[in-house]
């Protein structure tokens, strides 16, 4: 099982925190909020709804190709937006960011579509995403280079739906 890294009521008021910043940042406008199944569904969920700004909601959904825990940069559109992107305000909502490999690809797919403008919030951000300098706007947490499951992070798909973000016990999977 997993040990507490972050527990629901920290979660909560993080993600409070980031959605007063964005009402701000975002006056006037009514953002497109793109969610990356399926790592990023609790985030959004719970962001939108602490935000009182009118937004748009949308999802993609993607698969990074790796090798042991690490990111290839070699990605996959499972599901594409249904949502026209084109001068849109777009806010890109990621679950963790470790390489950042995952997100430059997103980034540049998105730049590629003529929105007015993108930007990225991320729940975590790990010692590597930090270090390469991987364009993010909004961070939750930055997190120390560990596994983590829960509020919508998997290993194998399990552990989703834990309320907290939770650290695997053992040996870092492969
Ligand atoms: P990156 O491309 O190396 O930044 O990896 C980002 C993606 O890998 C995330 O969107 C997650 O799907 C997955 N990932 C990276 N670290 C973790 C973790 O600690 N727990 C669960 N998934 C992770
Ligand atoms: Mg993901």
């Amino acid at each position: 099982m997993a040990e507490v890294l972050i527990d629901e009521a920290t979660l909560r008021e993080r993600i409070r925190e980031l959605a007063a910043e964005i009402d701000r940042d975002y006056a006037g406008r009514t953002p497109l909020v793109v969610g990356v199944l399926n790592g990023a569904m609790f985030v959004v969920a719970d962001l939108v709804r602490e935000m009182s700004l009118q937004i748009e909601m949308d999802w993609m959904a993607v698969s990074s190709y790796r090798s042991g825990t690490k990111s290839s940069g070699v990605v996959r559109i499972l599901k594409d937006l249904g949502a026209d992107v084109t001068n849109r305000d777009v806010l890109l909502v990621e679950d963790v960011l470790d390489s950042g490999l995952t997100l430059n690809w997103l980034l540049r797919n998105l730049q590629s579509r003529a929105p007015r403008s993108v930007e990225v919030v991320a729940l975590l951000r790990k010692p590597e995403a930090r270090k390469n300098g991987v364009r993010v706007r909004y961070v939750g947490f930055d997190i120390a280079d560990s596994f983590v499951v829960g509020y919508g992070l998997d290993y194998q798909q399990l552990y989703r739906s834990l309320r907290c973000i939770g650290v695997l016990a053992g040996p870092v999977p492969r």
